[in-house]
C-alpha cells in the first residue's frame, strides 16, 4: 500500500473514531458516569448533555449531521408527518410537539400545522435550552407559539386539549418504564379524532442492518432496543385501546412512522 493510501486510511479511521468517541462521551458515557455517581434521580437525568448544554446543542445541530445520524431518512420521516398534518383540518385548533429535536423537523411541523389552520402550536420539552434553541428557528411564528418546559411523562395539558401531537424520536431515549407513561400522556391530551404522529426506530428487516443497528444501540443508546419488541409503541398504543393505528416503516424497516387516531368524533 502506498504511503498516501496509508495516510488516508489512518486519517479516516482517526476522524471516525474521534466522532464516535465524542458522541459516546456526550450521550451514554455521561449517563454511565451519572449512574456510577448515583445521580439518576432527577427527572431529566436521562437527558444527554448533547440536549442540555447550549454550546453543544449549537455545535451539533446541523442538518447534514442530523440527516446522517438517521441514515439520510430524516427528510422522508419528517415529510410523512407534515403530509399527515397538511391533510388535517386544524382550523382554530391546537397542535403539540412533545420534545424538541435537531434539524428542521420543528420548523417544518409548525409550518404544516399553521398552514392547516392551527391556532396555536405548543412545543414542550423538559430542557429549557432546547426550547430556546427551537424558538430561534421559528421567528416568523412568534404569535402562534407556546414554549412549555414540561415532562412528556407528566404533561400539564388538560385531557383532550390538542388535535395533533408530534413525537419525534423521543421514546428510544426514555427509560423503559417511562416509554408507556409518555404514550399514555400523549393519548390523554389528544382530543377525540385527534392524531398522534410518532417517528422512531424500528426492528430492521435485513439481518445486516439489524446487526449494525443492534451494535449501535448496544454501544450508544441501549434504551432504544426495547422498541423492537418488548416496548413496541404500536403494541403499547393498541393495548391502551381507543385508537386506530397505522404504521409505515422505511429504509428496510429501520424506522417507523406511526399515526394513531383517537377514536370518537373529530
Ligand atoms: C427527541 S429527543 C432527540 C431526537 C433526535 N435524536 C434528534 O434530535 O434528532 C431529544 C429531546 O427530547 C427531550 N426530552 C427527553 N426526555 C424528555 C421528557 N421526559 N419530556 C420532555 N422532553 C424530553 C430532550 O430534552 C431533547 O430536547
Amino acid at each position: 500500500m502506498s504511503a498516501w493510501l496509508m495516510y488516508l486510511f489512518f486519517s479516516v479511521f482517526f476522524v471516525l473514531s474521534a466522532t464516535a468517541l465524542f458522541f459516546f462521551a456526550l450521550t451514554r458515557g455521561t449517563l454511565l458516569v451519572r449512574g456510577a455517581l448515583g445521580q439518576l434521580e432527577h427527572e431529566a437525568a436521562h437527558v444527554y448533555p448533547l440536549y442540555s448544554n447550549m454550546r453543544l446543542i449549537r455545535l451539533v445541530d446541523f442538518q447534514p449531521i442530523i440527516a446522517a445520524i438517521l441514515l439520510f431518512q430524516y427528510d422522508r420521516l419528517v415529510s410523512a408527518i407534515t403530509h399527515g398534518l397538511k391533510h388535517m383540518d386544524l382550523r382554530g385548533k391546537k397542535v403539540l410537539i412533545t420534545s424538541c429535536a435537531f434539524g428542521n423537523v420543528i420548523p417544518r411541523v409548525v409550518t404544516a400545522a399553521v398552514e392547516s389552520g392551527a391556532r396555536r402550536v405548543l412545543i414542550a420539552d423538559i430542557i429549557k435550552n432546547e426550547l430556546t434553541h427551537a424558538e430561534s428557528k421559528l421567528p416568523q411564528f412568534a404569535g402562534k407559539l407556546e414554549l412549555l418546559q414540561e415532562n412528556a411523562t407528566a404533561m400539564k395539558q388538560a385531557d383532550g386539549s390538542v388535535d395533533a401531537n408530534v413525537i419525534f424520536f423521543l421514546l428510544h431515549e426514555l427509560p423503559h418504564e417511562l416509554k408507556g407513561v409518555a404514550l399514555k400522556e400523549a393519548a390523554r391530551v389528544l382530543a377525540p379524532g385527534g392524531k398522534l404522529y410518532l417517528a422512531e426506530f424500528h426492528r430492521p428487516d435485513l439481518w445486516v442492518l439489524r446487526a449494525l443497528s443492534w451494535t449501535y444501540f448496544k454501544v450508544f443508546e441501549p434504551l432504544g432496543l426495547a422498541l423492537w419488541d418488548s416496548h413496541d409503541p404500536l403494541k403499547q398504543i393498541e393495548a391502551m385501546g381507543g385508537f386506530t393505528c397505522e404504521r409505515r416503516t422505511v429504509f428496510f424497516g429501520n424506522f417507523q412512522v406511526l399515526v394513531a387516531t383517537k377514536n370518537g368524533a373529530a
